[in-house]
């Protein structure tokens, strides 16, 4: 653990000196000097934000947070030490003695011997206001100001941690990452997948994945919709059965929550117990049942027999609505579920038919989940020169994708892959409701505050 190896070298720094001042004091993380076993007098500096003070006759409290655990560092001080300055908000620097508590709350304490104020904090003008548990709609007009709340600090780590969990699952099988590249000597536009790109590494290396920024010109103001979000995609050489596929899917959902649950459990838990209450159980019950399968077909069936009103009237060759996914997963028992098989003209020119005449459908699967809907979607690609040949020829798009009927024209292989929307996935691990809040900037249409 990085942390930990950071801790025991910076402690090593301080160990022999038995505090003369002035000295040279180790800087540790929030987080760090949290987990100090049998602390006993290491001198050190904590740098961060002070999130509560407590003024008593002959001790000042503070709790100071700098991000690197929702939990802040108590730090106690001589009441001499008081001042306006130590507010709620202001940014400090705080050296000291790391000693026993002696309260059971904390394990930790630091005795302050030098407070510095960095930074101070108007508190009348700052939008956000000691104790009070703002609502995420509040936050949402403050995206230069939100992330020092606790709400928004966990998510936030969430999403770093989860952003790790996916590159370590990718990597012990050597998959390679491609990145998104743009030259600016020849139009260039935002890419709304990078699947076609992983679509040539697959050519050569047999999985590949990336993840980073995805654009779309979505006129929606939904809450899971953004015009900028993050989306991992893989792709994988030599499948020929979307079974193989959601094979990993389902493996990715499962192994990234499972490393964000032993990583970030402090984080987790403040969303469900404040954000989302029921929402351990929810995410438990995903984890423990194995993700169910329906076709296309049968989804359609499901939905027309329902005694619920659809707005849209179910039917086949119409796309799912939200309303549809809502039912199905639902119906499912609030199980993720993969739908697969749908009418090739609701589908894009890459998947690969089935040749089930007169259905005419396509090898795509969509996962649905529950709170959020549509979570994956991916499919096996037409890797088959002559069929893709015709598609693009129907869509009017050879000319364009001569390149990629190129593919299929050298060492061609059955290959299929996904994308998976990495704010939906927070959201539905965490429970939260709106896709705005587990981005830091949210842009969608009409709004790009910064
Ligand atoms: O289903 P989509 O459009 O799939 C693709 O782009 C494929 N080319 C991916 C692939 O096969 N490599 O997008 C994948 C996922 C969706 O299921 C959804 O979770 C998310 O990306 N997504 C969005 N998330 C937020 N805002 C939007 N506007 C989104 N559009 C798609
Ligand atoms: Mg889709």
């Amino acid at each position: 653990m990085l942390g930990a190896r950071r801790l025991l070298g910076a402690l090593r720094l301080c160990s022999s000196v038995s505090c003369p001042r002035p000295r040279a004091t180790a800087k540790l993380r929030v987080r760090d000097a949290l987990g100090v076993q049998d602390a006993s007098g290491e001198c050190v500096t904590v740098q961060g934000w002070i999130r509560s003070v407590r003024s008593q006759k002959e001790v000042l409290f503070l709790h100071v947070n700098d991000g690197s655990s929702l939990e802040s560092l108590q730090v106690v001080a001589d009441s001499s030490f008081d001042s306006r300055e130590l507010a709620f908000g202001s940014s400090v620097q705080v050296q000291g003695q790391l000693v026993k508590s002696q309260s059971k709350r904390q394990n930790v304490e630091l005795k302050a011997e030098k407070i510095e104020v960095v930074g101070t904090c108007e508190a009348k003008a700052f939008p956000i206001k000691y104790k009070e548990r703002h609502p995420l709609e509040y936050l949402r007009q403050y995206p230069h100001l939100r992330c020092r709340t606790n709400a928004l600090g966990s998510i936030l780590r969430v999403r770093s941690e989860a952003t790790a969990a996916i590159h370590s699952y990718f990597k012990p099988s050597s998959k390679i990452k491609v990145p998104e590249e743009n030259f600016f000597d020849v139009p260039a536009f935002l890419t709304v997948s990078g699947q076609l790109h992983l679509e040539v590494m697959s050519g050569a290396f047999t999985q590949v994945f990336t993840f980073g920024p995805t654009f779309r010109a979505e006129n929606s103001q939904s809450r899971r919709h953004l015009a900028e979000f993050y989306m991992v995609e893989a792709e994988v050489s030599f499948v020929e059965s979307l079974q193989d596929l959601m094979q990993v899917m389902e493996g990715l959902f499962k192994a990234t929550t499972e490393m964000v649950l032993s990583h970030c459990p402090e984080d987790v838990e403040l969303c469900h117990q404040f954000i989302a209450s029921g929402q351990k159980d929810r995410l438990e019950h995903m984890l423990k049942n194995n993700f169910l399968i329906i076709s296309y077909a049968e989804a359609i069936e499901i939905l027309k027999q329902a005694s619920q009103n659809f707005t849209f009237t179910p039917k086949w060759g119409v796309d799912l609505q939200t309303e549809h996914e809502k039912y199905l997963v639902r119906h499912c028992g609030n199980i993720p579920v993969f739908v697969i098989n749908y009418p090739s003209e609701l589908k894009p020119f890459y998947m690969r038919e089935n040749e089930d005449d007169p259905q005419n459908t396509v090898a795509a699967v969509d996962l649905l989940v529950p709170g959020v809907g549509e979570l994956f979607g991916g499919s096996l690609r037409e890797e088959r020169y002559h069929v893709l040949e015709q598609r693009l020829a129907r869509s009017g798009l050879t000319k364009a994708y001569q390149w990629y009927l190129d593919l299929r024209k050298f060492g061609s292989v059955p290959h299929g892959g996904f994308g998976m929307g990495f704010e939906r996935y927070l959201q539905c691990i965490l429970g939260v409701d709106n896709i705005k809040d587990v981005i830091p900037f949210p842009r969608f249409t009409h709004s790009c505050l910064l």
